[in-house]
């Protein structure tokens, strides 16, 4: 075992005093209080370890994981990344042509990501920030070692508490939040994330970990023209503690591009975790998010690859990891559906028999009236162009301010309401989850209706005749504006197109398309719905 004569922490706070720690900026009194018992090396010793971290190895990281009992690792999240996971989320930094004024290494450990980027970025100021005094050493050592010593500094302090200094120039924030359990988090702590996160107008949950905290701390930290990059477990894509990282992402961090390390990839040797990678430009908004998933870490790449998705996809659904499963071979020209529109079932009512009118609502005025597609077979009757209303029946929708009607429509209304409330209307499920019982909210016509559940392909319909829907249909709402001649095409594509098998089928042979697994349907892109005649 190379460098087995270090055999304790003492040794190896001695060797990385000997490689010159306390020469790079910011050391602190805990470090000169470890400094008092560390036990010196030979110079032999230094000698050696001092080449091998010249040759881009990280000695003195290994041995402090070989000390260190995982017990008390694990307190502090303390595990490093492979040398192959930086190279990849450095390339991203290069291969955007980005070149950083200074690289923050948010939790430092032993400065794995610095080493690299200070490699890469000859100019550029290297600071790190940790908690733990031995590993901070460690960080001051490399640096020293490989004679980045001058523009290095390392602070001992809490990376969600610490003043970073200003400077001219854009600042690259990588590495490898702590990975910490929310029940190893104090109480105090947990206070700062519900504070920090309201001040931003998000919610936080106590459940989260600490690389939510570290995700949090960034978007505070961090300036319009500064970018970053981290590695952390990919539980924040799904769970509901990660609802906070996944609205940053989004918003204040410009989220880019997301890459899924498999499950099986085990992308740490000394932790059983999974792996997502994100990039971000702060201050930007990107109209598409690259995503990719990856069987292993050597085939990460420059995280340049993988599928473009529209934003609007990640702001309309709570999960996130399937976004970045590739279902199967998309043809070139060819997108999912659902970079084109959002699909969104049709209203629930709760109460079809009030809220669909007929004999019991001849008085109400016709401006609560909607012509509403309530039958799947409205749909399949059209055969492709719904033009025609007058085959549709009218859904009752109040506005939920009543004063909003005049004195005479209120009167009819009010009549209808007492009418709605005898026969239950305002008493189920539904009406009490809305804000106000008797305002049904049926949404703007979508351009194009389809069915979803039947013994059949589902129905494309081109809305001509602009009716609502109720929930026995999807509506397709264009994430971006499409010309009328996209919109014909597209839904007549979808028609000839669609089979069966594309959805879930249940017992007795009915097929359902869920809206997500319809958004998930392969359809040419927009360049080719307008050339193709
Ligand atoms: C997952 S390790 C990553 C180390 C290094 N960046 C790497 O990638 O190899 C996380 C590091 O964050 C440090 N850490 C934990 N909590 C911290 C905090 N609140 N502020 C600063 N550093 C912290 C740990 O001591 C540990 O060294």
């Amino acid at each position: 075992m190379p460098f087995s004569s270090i055999c304790d922490e003492f040794e190896l706070a001695g060797a990385a005093i000997g490689l010159g720690a306390r020469r790079v900026r910011g050391w602190s009194c805990q470090e000169e209080q470890l400094a008092s018992t560390a036990v010196c090396s030979s110079r032999d010793l230094l000698n050696r370890l001092k080449s091998e971290i010249q040759t881009g190895a990280d000695p003195l990281g290994a041995m402090f994981t070989r000390l260190r009992a995982p017990d008390y690792r694990r307190v502090l999240g303390a595990t490093f990344t492979p040398t192959v996971i930086i190279s990849s989320m450095l390339g991203w930094v290069e291969a955007r042509g980005l070149t950083p004024s200074r690289v923050i290494e948010p939790g430092v450990g032993p400065g794995r990501f610095l080493l690299g980027a200070g490699r890469l970025f000859p100019q550029a100021e290297l600071l790190g920030v940790e908690v733990d005094p031995l590993a901070a050493m460690i960080a001051r050592a490399n640096l020293a070692s490989v004679g980045f010593g001058d523009r290095s500094q390392i602070l001992l302090e809490d990376y969600r508490f610490v003043t970073l200094p200003r400077i001219e120039g854009v600042t690259l924030y990588i590495g490898n939040p702590p990975y910490v359990r929310h029940h190893q988090i104090d109480s105090a702590s947990k206070r700062w994330l519900t504070r920090a996160a309201a001040k931003l107008g998000y919610e936080a949950s106590q459940l989260s970990g600490m690389h939510v905290h570290f995700y949090l701390a960034t978007a505070l930290k961090a300036h319009p023209g500064d970018f970053g990059v981290f590695i952390t477990s990919s539980e924040w894509l799904d769970v509901n503690y990660g609802r906070l990282v996944r609205q940053l992402f989004l918003k204040q961090l410009g989220g880019e591009s997301l890459t899924v390390l498999e499950p099986t990839a085990r992308p740490f040797e000394d932790a059983a975790t999974t792996g997502a990678i994100a990039t971000f430009a702060i201050g930007t908004r990107a109209q598409r998010i690259r995503v990719s998933r990856v069987a292993d870490s050597e085939s990460l790449g420059n995280l340049c690859s993988g599928q473009l998705l529209h934003r609007g996809r990640f702001e309309s659904e709570s999960r996130w990891s399937h976004l970045t499963r590739k279902a199967r071979q998309i043809p070139t020209d060819y997108v999912e559906l659902g970079e084109l529109c959002r699909v969104h079932r049709g209203q629930v009512t709760g109460a079809n028999h009030v809220w669909i009118a007929g004999s019991h609502s001849l008085e109400l005025p016709s401006c609560v009236l909607f012509r509403t597609v309530t039958r799947a077979r409205e749909l399949f009757n059209a055969e492709g162009v719904l033009s025609d209303d007058s085959c549709l029946r009218d859904v009752i929708d109040l506005p939920q301010d009543l004063d909003e009607l005049s004195a005479s429509e209120r009167r009819c209304v009010d009549r209808f309401l007492r009418y709605a409330k005898k026969m239950g209307a305002g008493a189920g499920y539904i009406a009490r989850t809305r804000k106000t019982w008797w305002s049904v909210g049926l949404r703007e016509p979508a351009p194009i209706l389809a069915t979803y559940m039947a013994r059949r392909p589902p129905a494309f319909v081109r809305n001509l005749a602009e009716a609502r829907h109720l929930n026995i249909a999807h509506g397709l709402y264009p994430r971006d504006a499409l010309s009328t001649i996209v919109l014909d095409k597209l839904a007549k594509y979808l028609s000839g197109a669609v089979s069966v098998a594309e959805g879930r089928t249940y017992a007795g042979g009915l097929t359902k398309f869920e809206p997500r697994e319809m958004e998930r349907l392969i359809v040419p892109n927009v360049a080719l719905l307008t050339s193709a005649s």
